[in-house]
């Protein structure tokens, strides 16, 4: 379909649910338990206001950003996803040269489907590869950390909020489990859910088939056991240490939520940090992501770069999230609605319309740079813990 009706990631998310089967779109769009965190991200977000400047004649704001070095050009890059070589027909590959062509990163999941050598191929633009480790720095995960160096990755994203897969009941009512294989009732229930989306069923058949091939041939990433063993042991602060030892570049740990463990992060030798609660699809009850950014900001903020995601869907919610002191946000499910609608150009076009939210964001802030924003353009006593604590009325 023409990606250009897609004049916001809500419009996106409704393509996308028109177009998927339903174990696909529920995979994408599901969460932890009853929801909670998932919702709260983006409501909160929401509910931080603005404090615009009139008469600041700004023209053109500049959203051009510098993450370790590199510059990107505006501050969204697309957080690492799992099994996106399932969801359209254009691939992992597709989502790497969207990314590309817009100026931005794409964060590779170990578990993308496509190995990092292959996607590291698709683009000739800089790339980040993300790892689960959750049994610690074991064999396979050092075969992965090395061979994401050697296919030139710059930075290492490693996710420490998944020492068990969330409770994503809406997989589990489908049938589904990572990693593992369905049975064959499961399998006619996904059948009938396929022949419902022709469309999408099609043009996912041989894609599917080759996808199912390489896996059984170890050759999709993730593939190895080891690495996928989301539910291993669990994952420590040492584990990071070493990882810090074998990885020579940026080294990124994603999926902290409080200034201590931010403060950890920093004495293992992190680089950056990703304030996350994985969209909510990890565990129900963290808190929303807003409310968590100004103090691990302020915590570590001077000492390492602070990145966030988890209920990012508009260009307003990007400038909040930077305003409080992020240096760059990731989206997921935004960019991957737009994926499964349209490919390569799904992407895009979602990339394309934050773009243009942040640069009419800041043109209504009066704020001309990305790089001007700080707290002082946000009304923040929503965060007062006084508020927090009021009972609801009624
Ligand atoms: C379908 C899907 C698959 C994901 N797979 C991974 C993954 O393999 N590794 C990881 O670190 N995070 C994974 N995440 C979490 C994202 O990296 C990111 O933290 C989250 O999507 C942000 O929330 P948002 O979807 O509300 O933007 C996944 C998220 C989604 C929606």
């Amino acid at each position: 379909m023409g990606v250009d009706r897609i004049w916001n990631v809500a419009e996106a998310r409704r393509r996308a649910r028109l177009r998927l089967p339903r174990v696909v779109f529920d995979y994408i769009d599901g969460d932890a338990e009853d929801g909670i965190t998932h919702r709260r991200n983006t409501e909160d977000y929401n509910a931080v206001t603005f404090q615009p400047r009139t008469g600041n004649k700004v023209a053109h704001p500049s959203l051009v950003t510098e993450v370790f070095g590199t510059k990107v050009s505006m501050p969204v890059l697309l957080a690492p996803c799992g099994l996106t070589r399932v969801m359209h027909p254009d691939g992992t590959f597709g989502i790497a040269r969207a990314a590309a062509s817009r100026g931005t990163i794409q964060v590779l999941s170990t578990v993308a489907g496509n190995s990092p050598e292959d996607v590291a191929g698709a683009s000739t633009a800089p790339k980040w590869f993300q790892l689960y480790a959750s049994g610690g720095l074991n064999e396979a995960a050092e075969a992965m950390i090395d061979r994401a160096r050697l296919s030139g990755y710059e930075a290492l994203v490693v996710t420490m909020d998944t020492a068990v897969l969330g409770n994503r009941e809406r997989d589990s009512r489908n049938g589904i489990q990572l990693g593992g294989k369905p049975s064959p009732a499961v399998l006619a229930k996904l059948l009938g859910q396929f022949a419902v989306k022709p469309r999408w069923s099609l043009s996912m058949a041989a894609p599917g088939i080759e996808f199912v091939k390489a896996a059984k041939a170890g050759r999709a990433a993730g593939a190895q056991a080891g690495v996928v063993g989301i539910s291993g042991s669990p994952f420590s602060w040492d584990d990071v240490a070493a990882i810090r030892g074998r990885w020579p570049r940026r080294l990124v740990v994603k999926g902290l939520m409080t200034a201590d463990d931010a403060r950890r992060a920093v004495d293992a030798g992190a680089d950056g940090i990703v304030v996350s609660n994985h969209g909510g699809r990890q565990l129900d009850g963290s808190p929303p992501t807003p409310r968590v950014l100004p103090a691990v900001v302020d915590a570590v903020g001077d000492s390492t770069v602070v990145m966030v995601d988890s209920g990012l869907r508009r260009g307003t919610h990007v400038v909040k999230a930077l305003a409080m002191g992020a240096k760059v946000v990731f989206i997921g499910r935004a960019y991957l609605y737009g994926f499964a609608v349209g490919g390569q150009a799904g992407v895009e076009r979602v990339l394309d319309v934050f773009r243009a939210e942040i640069s009419r964001t800041m043109t209504l802030l009066g704020c001309q740079s990305v790089a001007d924003l700080d707290r002082s353009w946000l009304d923040l006593s929503w965060l007062d813990p006084g508020r927090l604590q009021r009972p609801a009325p009624g």
